[in-house]
């Protein structure tokens, strides 16, 4: 199968077409460090092309969910360093998402100092859980000044930095899924009136900017982008500016030699989405990863088709820590159970067998 066979992503020798996609755990301490059990989480896990580590946070405003990891210190730094030395140690290659979520996020779960923000000061439909309060309604964000998408902007080089010293083999910009890039350029949470508001142009230009500082700091062939036009996040969107928005983007990622492009939610991809990922994919020149939704099959098939370059496999990842192996031997995969994806502790994340194991 060609899913199987080596890839390369410019510097990356991958050792095959299968990525394991992001999955936040929550697995660090209170402080957003990463702990022991998450060394032994991505070893196991290191049979895949490529991991995507879980949405890891660039900035104290950005760690908006308990326990979730983040990388905009020396602590943090080190304790991510341990991982990829694991990773890489068993022969993996292993490169960090960098999350901020902005309005997806409460004070209660940020350090001490830090703050809810995000483009306008329109809050998040739901609630969220907290480490004290239980689920509390999402706050009203405090809108960005200029000066702080600047600070903002600059805090994910740092992170991307910080992220080489750690060891990671490149980063995956999370602007998917309503997070803070998706915050800029869907209308329904960017109001502002300044240069980063109003128009296309002006809604990517955040993101845009991110990834052009990113790159200057650690080449743009180690920065990844992760977009999911397909999600529930867009879903407060108006289709058809969807499509001319994600069309722009497509058009104006192909100035930066990036790693990759990858689309998340592919099974929500149908009428005129599904339309949307074709234009995408003639529009962007560089790699394509898909996720969501794929099976061994429909995966070998994208990649035969060339419909994507890689495709990435999520839940899947969580119960089979084998699962290359387990699709290269026909093994049947472990049942998906979300009993748990977001609890502390090793149960759930660490003690899931090997097929030869179990
Ligand atoms: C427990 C869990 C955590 C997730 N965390 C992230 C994340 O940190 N970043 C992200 O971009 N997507 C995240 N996702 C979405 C997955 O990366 C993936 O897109 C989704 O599971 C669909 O792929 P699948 O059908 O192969 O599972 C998460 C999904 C799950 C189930």
């Amino acid at each position: 199968m060609q899913l199987f066979l080596p890839n390369t992503l410019h510097h990356l020798e991958l050792s095959s077409s299968i990525a394991m996609a992001p999955l936040t755990r929550r697995r660090c301490d209170r402080a957003h460090v990463p702990t022991e059990i998450m060394e032994t989480y991505y070893a196991q896990r290191a049979g895949a092309g490529l991991i995507i580590a879980e949405g890891t946070s660039p900035s104290p405003n950005g760690a908006g969910y308990a326990n979730m990891p983040g990388l905009y210190n020396t602590t943090q730094m080190e304790a991510w360093k341990k991982v990829t030395d694991r990773v890489h140690q068993a022969g993996g290659k292993i490169i960090l998402q960098v999350m901020h979520t902005g309005r997806i996020s409460h004070a209660n779960n940020l350090d001490e100092g830090a703050q809810v923000l995000a483009p306008s000061a329109i809050p998040q439909a739901g609630e969220i859980t907290t480490y004290e309060l239980d689920k509390q309604p999402y706050p009203v964000p405090k809108a960005m000044s200029r000066t702080k998408v600047k600070e903002c902007i600059q805090e994910y080089a740092q992170c991307a930095r910080l992220a080489m010293d750690a060891g990671f083999d490149g980063i995956e910009i999370h602007g998917a899924h309503g997070y803070l890039p998706n915050q800029f350029f869907n209308e329904s949470s960017n109001q502002r009136s300044d240069e980063y508001g109003g128009n296309r142009e002006n809604r990517l230009r955040f993101l845009m900017e991110v990834i052009e500082a990113c790159g200057q700091a650690i080449g743009f062939q180690k920065v990844g982008l992760r977009i999911s036009p397909f999600s529930y996040a867009d879903t407060q969107e108006n289709e058809n500016e969807l499509v001319a928005l994600y069309t722009l983007l497509a058009m104006q990622l192909n100035d930066f030699p990036l790693a990759y492009l990858h689309l998340s939610h592919m099974g929500e991809a149908v009428g005129i989405k599904f339309e949307l990922w074709k234009t995408i994919r003639k529009t962007y020149q560089g790699n394509l990863m898909l996720c969501g939704d794929f099976t061994l099959e429909t995966a070998e098939r994208a990649i035969q088709n060339g419909d994507a370059n890689l495709i990435a496999f999520g839940r899947d990842y969580i119960a089979n820590p084998d699962l290359v192996e387990r699709f290269k031997n026909n093994w049947p995969l472990a049942e998906r159970d979300r009993t748990h994806w977001y609890t502390n502790g090793a149960q759930g994340l660490i003690d899931w067998p090997r097929y030869w194991e179990g």
